[in-house]
Protein backbone atom coordinates (compact mmCIF):
# COMPACT_ATOMS: atom_id res chain seq x y z
CA UNK A 1 0.00 0.00 0.00
CA UNK A 2 1.01 3.38 -0.89
CA UNK A 3 2.02 5.91 2.22
CA UNK A 4 0.18 9.07 2.87
CA UNK A 5 0.44 11.64 5.32
CA UNK A 6 -2.41 14.25 4.48
CA UNK A 7 -4.70 12.72 1.86
CA UNK A 8 -5.77 15.64 0.39
CA UNK A 9 -2.34 17.25 -0.11
CA UNK A 10 -1.49 17.80 -3.20
CA UNK A 11 2.85 17.35 -2.70
CA UNK A 12 4.50 14.14 -2.98
CA UNK A 13 7.86 14.66 -1.60
CA UNK A 14 10.91 12.73 -3.56
CA UNK A 15 13.93 12.48 -1.04
CA UNK A 16 17.31 11.17 -2.72
CA UNK A 17 19.07 9.52 0.39
CA UNK A 18 21.29 6.88 -1.40
CA UNK A 19 24.29 8.69 -1.18
CA UNK A 20 27.78 7.54 0.40
CA UNK A 21 28.43 10.95 2.36
CA UNK A 22 32.33 10.85 1.32
CA UNK A 23 33.30 14.62 1.90
CA UNK A 24 31.55 13.41 5.83
CA UNK A 25 34.59 11.26 6.36
CA UNK A 26 34.45 7.38 6.64
CA UNK A 27 31.19 6.23 8.33
CA UNK A 28 27.76 4.97 7.24
CA UNK A 29 25.63 6.27 4.47
CA UNK A 30 25.29 9.76 5.34
CA UNK A 31 21.64 10.06 5.24
CA UNK A 32 22.20 7.42 8.49
CA UNK A 33 24.98 9.16 10.05
CA UNK A 34 23.68 10.57 13.60
CA UNK A 35 22.70 14.08 14.22
CA UNK A 36 21.88 15.10 18.02
CA UNK A 37 21.61 11.03 18.00
CA UNK A 38 19.23 10.93 15.59
CA UNK A 39 19.94 9.92 11.35
CA UNK A 40 19.90 13.10 9.40
CA UNK A 41 17.03 11.30 7.33
CA UNK A 42 15.07 11.12 10.62
CA UNK A 43 15.66 14.91 11.17
CA UNK A 44 14.56 15.56 7.34
CA UNK A 45 11.61 13.14 7.26
CA UNK A 46 10.07 14.66 10.43
CA UNK A 47 10.04 17.95 8.74
CA UNK A 48 9.02 17.27 5.68
CA UNK A 49 5.73 14.90 7.38
CA UNK A 50 5.21 18.90 9.40
CA UNK A 51 4.33 20.00 5.91
CA UNK A 52 0.91 20.58 5.79
CA UNK A 53 0.49 20.00 2.03
CA UNK A 54 2.42 17.02 1.75
CA UNK A 55 0.73 13.75 0.81
CA UNK A 56 3.05 11.80 0.04
CA UNK A 57 7.18 10.87 1.16
CA UNK A 58 9.01 8.45 -0.96
CA UNK A 59 12.84 8.10 0.16
CA UNK A 60 15.39 6.93 -2.48
CA UNK A 61 17.77 4.55 0.57
CA UNK A 62 21.32 3.50 -0.64
CA UNK A 63 20.29 -0.44 -1.34
CA UNK A 64 22.03 -2.51 1.13
CA UNK A 65 19.97 0.04 3.84
CA UNK A 66 16.37 -0.41 2.41
CA UNK A 67 14.85 -2.58 5.19
CA UNK A 68 16.82 -0.54 7.49
CA UNK A 69 15.68 2.78 6.67
CA UNK A 70 11.74 1.36 6.35
CA UNK A 71 11.81 0.15 10.00
CA UNK A 72 13.80 3.29 10.85
CA UNK A 73 10.94 6.09 9.33
CA UNK A 74 7.99 3.91 10.28
CA UNK A 75 7.51 5.62 13.72
CA UNK A 76 8.20 8.76 12.52
CA UNK A 77 5.88 9.14 9.41
CA UNK A 78 4.21 6.58 6.58
CA UNK A 79 6.83 6.97 4.29
CA UNK A 80 7.52 4.81 0.52
CA UNK A 81 11.25 3.79 0.61
CA UNK A 82 12.93 2.50 -2.75
CA UNK A 83 16.50 1.39 -3.47
CA UNK A 84 18.37 4.56 -4.70
CA UNK A 85 20.75 4.33 -7.82
CA UNK A 86 24.72 4.99 -8.49
CA UNK A 87 23.97 9.06 -9.34
CA UNK A 88 21.64 11.25 -7.47
CA UNK A 89 19.41 11.71 -10.60
CA UNK A 90 18.86 7.72 -10.37
CA UNK A 91 17.55 8.22 -7.02
CA UNK A 92 15.55 11.08 -8.04
CA UNK A 93 14.25 8.91 -11.03
CA UNK A 94 13.67 5.88 -9.14
CA UNK A 95 11.53 7.87 -6.05
CA UNK A 96 9.75 9.65 -8.97
CA UNK A 97 8.51 5.90 -9.88
CA UNK A 98 6.96 5.02 -7.35
CA UNK A 99 4.55 8.41 -6.79
CA UNK A 100 0.86 7.34 -6.74
CA UNK A 101 -2.01 8.56 -8.87
CA UNK A 102 -2.86 12.16 -7.14
CA UNK A 103 -0.30 14.87 -6.35
CA UNK A 104 0.20 17.27 -8.98
CA UNK A 105 3.18 18.60 -7.30
CA UNK A 106 6.42 17.12 -6.94
CA UNK A 107 9.23 18.76 -4.70
CA UNK A 108 12.58 16.79 -4.51
CA UNK A 109 14.59 17.59 -1.22
CA UNK A 110 17.90 16.16 -0.05
CA UNK A 111 18.17 14.27 2.99
CA UNK A 112 21.25 16.31 3.54
CA UNK A 113 19.64 18.92 4.21
CA UNK A 114 17.98 17.87 7.31
CA UNK A 115 17.27 21.38 8.92
CA UNK A 116 14.92 22.38 6.56
CA UNK A 117 11.86 24.33 8.17
CA UNK A 118 8.53 23.25 6.95
CA UNK A 119 7.80 26.51 5.89
CA UNK A 120 10.56 26.67 3.14
CA UNK A 121 8.62 23.40 2.07
CA UNK A 122 5.36 25.38 1.95
CA UNK A 123 6.39 28.13 0.00
CA UNK A 124 8.18 26.05 -2.53
CA UNK A 125 4.72 24.17 -2.94
CA UNK A 126 2.87 27.51 -3.16
CA UNK A 127 4.92 29.24 -6.22
CA UNK A 128 4.05 25.99 -7.91
CA UNK A 129 0.30 26.09 -7.24
CA UNK A 130 0.59 29.58 -7.91
CA UNK A 131 1.77 28.67 -11.49
CA UNK A 132 5.37 28.51 -11.50
CA UNK A 133 6.33 25.45 -13.32
CA UNK A 134 9.53 24.69 -11.56
CA UNK A 135 10.78 26.38 -8.60
CA UNK A 136 14.04 26.66 -6.48
CA UNK A 137 14.56 27.89 -2.70
CA UNK A 138 17.91 30.17 -3.25
CA UNK A 139 20.32 32.55 -1.21
CA UNK A 140 22.23 35.09 -2.23
CA UNK A 141 26.02 34.89 -2.54
CA UNK A 142 27.95 36.09 0.23
CA UNK A 143 31.51 35.70 -0.68
CA UNK A 144 33.28 37.71 -3.66
CA UNK A 145 33.44 35.13 -6.41
CA UNK A 146 36.58 35.13 -8.94
CA UNK A 147 37.18 33.13 -11.77
CA UNK A 148 40.20 31.53 -12.27
CA UNK A 149 42.42 29.44 -15.01
CA UNK A 150 44.02 26.10 -14.47
CA UNK A 151 47.14 27.48 -12.67
CA UNK A 152 44.72 29.03 -10.24
CA UNK A 153 45.12 32.90 -12.10
CA UNK A 154 42.26 34.92 -11.31
CA UNK A 155 40.35 35.63 -15.11
CA UNK A 156 38.24 38.24 -13.68
CA UNK A 157 35.37 39.16 -10.53
CA UNK A 158 31.96 37.66 -11.35
CA UNK A 159 29.22 40.17 -10.27
CA UNK A 160 27.55 38.39 -7.25
CA UNK A 161 24.46 40.39 -7.62
CA UNK A 162 23.53 38.22 -10.33
CA UNK A 163 24.62 35.01 -8.24
CA UNK A 164 22.51 32.73 -6.05
CA UNK A 165 23.35 29.80 -4.65
CA UNK A 166 20.67 26.78 -5.27
CA UNK A 167 19.20 24.55 -1.97
CA UNK A 168 16.49 22.25 -1.79
CA UNK A 169 13.09 21.76 -1.66
CA UNK A 170 12.98 22.19 -5.54
CA UNK A 171 9.48 21.74 -7.24
CA UNK A 172 8.06 21.06 -10.06
CA UNK A 173 4.41 20.73 -11.16
CA UNK A 174 4.69 16.48 -11.78
CA UNK A 175 4.18 16.73 -15.60
CA UNK A 176 7.18 18.93 -16.03
CA UNK A 177 9.54 16.90 -13.90
CA UNK A 178 8.44 13.67 -15.21
CA UNK A 179 9.22 14.39 -19.05
CA UNK A 180 12.59 16.13 -17.94
CA UNK A 181 13.90 12.66 -16.30
CA UNK A 182 12.63 10.93 -19.43
CA UNK A 183 14.78 13.09 -21.38
CA UNK A 184 17.72 13.39 -18.70
CA UNK A 185 20.97 12.67 -20.28
CA UNK A 186 23.39 14.58 -17.64
CA UNK A 187 24.06 13.07 -14.59
CA UNK A 188 25.51 15.62 -12.98
CA UNK A 189 23.24 18.50 -13.07
CA UNK A 190 20.09 19.07 -10.30
CA UNK A 191 16.54 18.98 -11.05
CA UNK A 192 15.66 22.43 -12.17
CA UNK A 193 18.64 21.63 -14.38
CA UNK A 194 16.65 19.55 -15.53
CA UNK A 195 13.86 21.36 -16.47
CA UNK A 196 15.95 24.18 -17.89
CA UNK A 197 16.70 22.30 -20.78
CA UNK A 198 13.53 21.64 -21.40
CA UNK A 199 13.06 25.33 -21.87
CA UNK A 200 10.68 25.64 -18.89
CA UNK A 201 11.56 28.87 -16.81
CA UNK A 202 12.54 28.25 -12.92
CA UNK A 203 11.23 30.53 -10.71
CA UNK A 204 13.38 31.67 -7.69
CA UNK A 205 12.05 31.87 -4.11
CA UNK A 206 13.96 33.08 -0.53
CA UNK A 207 15.69 29.84 0.58
CA UNK A 208 16.54 29.37 4.46
CA UNK A 209 19.76 29.41 6.43
CA UNK A 210 18.41 26.49 8.04
CA UNK A 211 18.25 24.74 4.77
CA UNK A 212 22.22 24.31 4.77
CA UNK A 213 23.41 20.95 2.91
CA UNK A 214 25.47 19.06 5.56
CA UNK A 215 28.54 18.02 3.46
CA UNK A 216 31.68 18.28 5.74
CA UNK A 217 32.51 17.62 9.22
CA UNK A 218 32.29 21.42 9.65
CA UNK A 219 28.74 21.32 8.17
CA UNK A 220 27.27 18.46 10.68
CA UNK A 221 29.20 20.35 13.52
CA UNK A 222 27.36 23.38 12.45
CA UNK A 223 23.89 21.61 12.52
CA UNK A 224 24.76 20.43 15.97
CA UNK A 225 25.22 24.06 16.86
CA UNK A 226 21.70 25.22 15.65
CA UNK A 227 19.75 22.16 16.82
CA UNK A 228 21.06 22.68 20.55
CA UNK A 229 20.28 26.20 20.37
CA UNK A 230 16.81 25.55 19.49
CA UNK A 231 17.05 26.65 16.09
CA UNK A 232 17.04 30.35 17.20
CA UNK A 233 20.20 32.13 15.37
CA UNK A 234 18.39 34.63 13.51
CA UNK A 235 18.31 33.84 9.64
CA UNK A 236 17.36 35.49 6.59
CA UNK A 237 13.89 34.11 6.83
CA UNK A 238 13.12 34.64 10.71
N1 LIG B 1 22.13 11.05 -3.25
C1 LIG B 1 21.36 9.97 -3.66
N2 LIG B 1 21.90 9.03 -4.52
C2 LIG B 1 23.18 9.15 -4.94
C3 LIG B 1 23.97 10.26 -4.53
C4 LIG B 1 23.41 11.21 -3.68
O1 LIG B 1 20.20 9.82 -3.27
N3 LIG B 1 23.66 8.22 -5.75
C5 LIG B 1 21.55 12.02 -2.30
C6 LIG B 1 22.33 12.11 -1.00
O2 LIG B 1 21.94 11.04 -0.11
C7 LIG B 1 21.98 13.49 -0.49
C8 LIG B 1 21.67 14.28 -1.77
O3 LIG B 1 21.57 13.33 -2.83
O4 LIG B 1 20.83 13.50 0.35
C9 LIG B 1 22.73 15.32 -2.06
O5 LIG B 1 23.97 14.68 -2.32
P1 LIG B 1 25.33 14.92 -1.50
O6 LIG B 1 25.15 15.99 -0.49
O7 LIG B 1 26.42 14.99 -2.51
O8 LIG B 1 25.43 13.55 -0.65
P2 LIG B 1 26.42 12.34 -0.85
O9 LIG B 1 26.50 12.00 -2.30
O10 LIG B 1 25.98 11.28 0.10
O11 LIG B 1 27.79 12.96 -0.31
P3 LIG B 1 29.25 12.86 -1.00
O12 LIG B 1 29.08 13.51 -2.37
O13 LIG B 1 30.14 13.60 -0.07
O14 LIG B 1 29.56 11.38 -1.09
MG1 LIG C 1 27.35 13.44 -3.69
Amino acid sequence: MTAQLNPRGDVAVLVPAAGAGVRLGPGRPKALRLLAGEPLLVHAVRRLAAAASVHTIVVAAPIAEVAAVRELLAPIAPVTVVPGGAERQESVAAALAAVPAGPDIVLVHDAARALTPPALVESVAAAVRSGHDAVIPVLPVVDTIKEVDADELVLGTVDRRALRAVQTPQGFRRSVLAAAHAAAGDALTDDAGLVEKQGVPVFCVPGSDHALKITRPFDLALAEHLLATGLRTRTLDS
